[in-house]
């Protein structure tokens, strides 16, 4: 890639209500996201959608904030066409509740059940429509068996490049400032990034993937 790219980044997590007062999330900070949103300005122009975060929007990018899963498949529908490189970092909520009360849920039961629906993939979605020209990679949160199930996500997901993220190791992932991550590309190629800070790893998972696409 050698002319400057457009970039479409997701980050942090989505919420995704239970009643006004209440959502289902997860534990990500968008910290990863965001770093990767900073980096990718020296390759090209770029897009961010950003779940609920504590961070300050990183600059000169284009910052489209939502809060559920649904907003999020929404916005990287609409920018995906014009990026030629997306990537999906988000933590999407895999479910929701199935319906939303318009009111607080008071607590008079002594036991309540919440009944989930699957939120759609968004990024599997994303393959299913990639042109040849465009690069998408993805971010597998494991925290059993990383290789092998980023790997099938990899394929399932038809990406062409997959960062894999050990959520469950002390000090990386989730929340901290650092990560350690194994980058796999379509056709195998493995690189193991150790322990470092999320800023230094962003640029140099941005290099790799630039000087070969697909
Ligand atoms: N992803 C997505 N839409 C979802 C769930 C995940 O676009 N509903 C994307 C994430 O942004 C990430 C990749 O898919 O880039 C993998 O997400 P991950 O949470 O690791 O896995 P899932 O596909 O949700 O599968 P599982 O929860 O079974 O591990």
């Amino acid at each position: 890639m050698t002319k400057p790219l457009n970039i479409l980044i997701s980050a942090g997590p989505t919420r995704e209500p239970i009643d006004p007062v209440r959502y289902l999330s997860n534990h990500s900070s968008g910290k990863m996201g965001y770093a990767l949103a900073a980096a990718a300005r020296k390759f090209g122009t770029v897009t961010l959608v950003s779940g609920p975060t504590n961070l300050a929007a990183p600059k000169n990018c284009r910052v489209i904030k939502i809060e559920t899963a649904a907003q999020m498949l929404k916005a990287m529908t609409q920018e995906f066409a014009k990026a030629n490189l997306i990537i999906m970092v988000s933590a999407v909520a895999d479910y929701r509740p199935a319906q939303v009360a318009k009111q607080k849920i008071k607590k008079t039961q002594a036991t309540l059940t919440l009944k989930l629906i699957k939120n759609p993939d968004i990024l599997k979605r994303l393959g299913s429509k990639k042109k040849p020209e465009q690069t998408l990679v993805g971010f597998a949160a494991e925290t059993q068996k990383a290789l092998a199930y980023g790997k099938k996500k990899l394929v399932e997901k038809n990406l062409d490049w997959i960062i894999i993220n050990n959520v469950a190791k002390k000090g990386i992932g989730f929340g901290s400032a650092e990560n350690e991550v194994t980058l796999v590309s379509r056709h195998g190629k493995t690189t193991h990034f150790g322990r470092q800070s999320k800023a230094a790893l962003a640029t140099k998972l941005l290099t790799v993937i630039a000087k070969s696409p697909r």
